[in-house]
């Protein structure tokens, strides 16, 4: 029996939730909102998909907690955006206390899941579930790097005029403008993407990725929910068939990179156990140091959040 639960039943939970049931890799997907009966009715409304699209997965809902015992894996989607007057402090010390009651009420009924953080800003969140939890960092991680490079891919399949398919690449840092674009690492089916895409037009896109949540709130007034809903759910299906695919994540780094004790988009082997292993990049010193600078952006809020009295 495979249990797997989404808390956050709004634009991207829900999303990733519907992909999750499509997948048929979990013998249950349970939505869970604080918003009445949201999670319940579109939980419902995705059982009632199932005959059409033929899927097995039993879908299930609420705002009780009780239905998420036994989850293998848990994804934190919960959360508020950014509100006119809302300063970005307001924003993390709001987001950080629905992430940390999350994390416990989830705790409450589900020994050691494995926890898949979504909720922004990405990395802070992905620290306050971790602290809250007191579980390994093995298994409580961020999901960025995996949309992050999902963006880059789709904007180079553009611009070759091939399938994303073909795209393979890397990305690390924290989740946004200050992400560390590896274009040393991006392949297109094996061929190094410098051979296909001219200089200017490889820094255009990397600048455009690194803008990409952006671009989406101006085109439509709220962040994006496919492609983040998507990305999560392939992280949570991947570690239920223990593939150990290697993905972007958003972990605590224990020295690696020389970086301690900071959450940040790394590469890593995903399996049952949740971090199977950190691949370490030999990477070259400018790299290096966009990923200290990335690092340092990110620390300076774990810090602001440790000030808040929140953890
Ligand atoms: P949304 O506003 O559509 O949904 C959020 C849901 O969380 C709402 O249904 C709300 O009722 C629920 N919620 C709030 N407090 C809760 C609590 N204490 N317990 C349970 N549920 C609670 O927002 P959307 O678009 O789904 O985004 C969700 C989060 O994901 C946001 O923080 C957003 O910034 C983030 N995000 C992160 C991405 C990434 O790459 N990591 C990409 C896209 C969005
Ligand atoms: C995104 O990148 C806003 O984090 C969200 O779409």
């Amino acid at each position: 029996m495979s249990k797997v639960t989404v808390v956050g039943a709004g634009n991207v939970g829900a999303t990733c939730a519907n992909v999750l049931a499509h997948s048929d890799v979990f013998n249950e997907v349970v939505l869970i909102d604080i918003a009445g009966d949201l999670a319940k009715g579109k939980a419902l409304d995705i059982w009632q998909q199932a005959p059409i699209d033929g899927y097995s997965t039993r879908m299930t809902g609420g705002s009780d907690y009780a239905l998420t015992a036994g989850s293998d894996i848990v994804i934190i989607t919960a959360g508020v955006p950014r509100k006119p007057g809302m300063s970005r402090d307001d924003l993390i010390s709001t987001n950080a206390k629905i992430v940390v009651s999350v994390t416990k009420n989830i705790l409450q009924h589900t020994k050691n899941p494995i926890i898949i953080v979504v909720s922004n800003p990405l990395d802070v969140m992905t620290y306050a579930a971790w602290k809250a939890s007191g579980l390994s960092e093995k298994r409580v991680f961020g999901m960025a790097g995996v949309l992050d490079t999902a963006r880059y891919r789709a904007f180079l399949a553009e611009e070759i005029g091939c399938s994303p398919k073909d795209i393979a690449a890397i990305l690390m840092g924290g989740h946004g403008d200050t992400m560390v674009p590896l274009p040393r690492y991006t392949t297109v089916s094996g061929i190094p993407v410098t051979e296909l895409v001219k200089k200017e037009k490889l820094d255009a896109i990397i600048e455009r990725t690194k803008f990409g949540g952006g671009e989406l709130v101006n085109l439509m007034g709220t962040s994006a929910w496919y492609a983040p809903g998507a990305a999560a759910a392939q992280m949570a299906i991947s570690i239920q068939r223990d593939e150990n695919r290697i993905f972007p994540c958003c972990i605590r780094l224990k020295g690696e990179y020389k970086i301690k004790d900071v959450f940040v988009g790394t590469p890593v082997k995903l399996n049952k156990k949740g971090i199977g292993e950190v691949i370490k990049l030999r990477l070259k010193k400018d790299e290096l140091d966009l990923l200290h600078g990335s690092a340092n952006a990110v620390k300076e809020i774990m810090d602001a959040l440790d000030g808040m009295g929140v953890l």
